[in-house]
């Protein structure tokens, strides 16, 4: 029988605010490079907002990661800790320089397993990455405690903006943190990121690696009358269109954030009542976190449920959709990094999840049909 209701996607980008006015403003400005009003406004909020010592926007989330691991001075032969259950970006950043990546577990929250991490550290360890997955975080202050000092915490924040842990903003605790403004992201601008420095000691350099190895920030202040080659570098600046729409996105943030966890809040409210081991879990958001709604996800009891449960939605027209395939198990993950322990809640969650449409012009309506959808598959 064919289906007529309407489609309800996965996800559905928005305009928020004055997004049209600021990019209307940008053409008139005339300034369209990395160094414009918009980036600096942008970049400026974020920094207000998680007390951050610097905050630079960059072309992606991948770029702040691959532009952290060259602050740190990533080096053939040295390790990068990280979850298996990641966006490849968070290994191909480490790949590029040669380095390592050493997979370990997740736990009940989707984050590091921070025992399986103090197993994998090894004389050659020089960060640990943790991902924040749907923008909750594993115990970073227990992890920091038990790191050796000299092992820099490069926080994957990508899809935690406005999230907490004990009240100091994802992104702002590690040596460096990145954020993801894709599409995909609460907070968007299409293709874009932002490196968060939170060491005194690699902001001075940060300014120079982002801006093609020179002094020309310097020389944009009128600190230097020529800006030079100094040292390493790429260019890792977010062009100025993109910092429009996004400043416009940021200054919604809180109403962004706020309309998210209805929605989130409303489909655990219909679900809970028969989630169990037995049918699904909902879920797990540490007490030490504030979430900002990102994801919202049901692990199946088994990988055909997910499957099947996905099957059923889209004959509804509903779209839902897995997540990672696990890196260590993935052709290049073998190929480029070493895995710890058994990574069995990775194995068996990434193949029994599935993440339910939660955009912010999402209806209560939809969620109600949604959530009915599903609960009607389990009768
Ligand atoms: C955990 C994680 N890291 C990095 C990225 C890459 O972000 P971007 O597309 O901004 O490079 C993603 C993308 O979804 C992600 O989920």
């Amino acid at each position: 029988m064919e289906n007529n209701t309407k489609l309800i996607p996965f996800n559905l980008p928005m305009v928020v605010g004055n997004e049209a006015q600021y990019l209307q403003d940008v053409l008139k400005n005339k300034k369209l490079s990395g160094d414009g009003t918009f980036n600096k406004k942008a970049s400026a909020l974020i920094k207000e907002r998680t007390g951050s010592l610097y905050v630079t926007l960059t072309p992606s989330c991948t770029a702040a990661l691959e532009m952290a691991y060259l602050l740190i001075d990533l080096q053939p032969g040295d390790e990068v800790i990280l979850p298996s259950f990641t966006f490849t970006s968070s290994a191909t950043a480490i790949v590029l320089f040669g380095a390592t990546p050493v997979f370990v577990d997740i736990d009940q929250s989707m984050n590091l397993d921070i025992d399986q991490v103090l197993k994998a550290v090894t004389a050659k360890t020089k960060a640990v990455c943790v991902v924040h997955y749907a923008s909750t975080s594993c115990d970073l202050d227990l992890l920091r405690a038990r790191l050796p000092k000299h092992i820099y915490i490069v926080e994957d924040a990508a899809q935690a903006i406005g999230a907490t842990y004990k009240g100091r903003a994802l992104g702002s605790i590690g040596e460096l943190g990145a954020y993801s403004f894709h599409e995909t992201k609460n907070v968007l601008c299409g293709e874009g990121g932002a490196l968060l420095v939170n060491h005194p000691d690699l902001v001075a350099r940060a300014e120079i690696l982002k801006d093609k190895g020179t002094n020309r920030q310097k020389f944009l202040r009128g600190e230097v009358d020529k800006y030079t080659w100094q040292d390493k570098g790429s260019s890792y600046l977010l062009p100025e269109l993109a910092a429009a729409y996004l400043l416009a996105q940021l200054e919604k943030q809180d109403d962004i954030n706020a309309k998210r966890l209805k929605l989130w809040n409303l489909y655990f409210a219909k679900l809970n009542t028969l989630a169990s081991e037995k049918t699904f879990q909902l879920p797990v958001i540490p007490d030490h976190n504030l979430q900002n709604a990102h994801i919202f996800y049901l692990i199946l009891a088994n990988p055909q449920m997910a499957v099947n449960l996905a099957l059923h939605l889209k004959k509804q027209n509903i779209q839902a959709v897995s997540h990672y395939v696990p890196l260590h198990n993935s052709p290049a993950g073998k190929r480029f990094g070493r895995t710890g322990e058994n990574l069995a809640n990775t194995e068996h969650k990434a193949a029994a999840l599935i993440r339910l449409p939660l955009f912010y012009d999402l209806s209560e309506n939809e969620i109600e049909i949604i959530s009915s959808a599903v609960l009607n598959f389990f009768k």
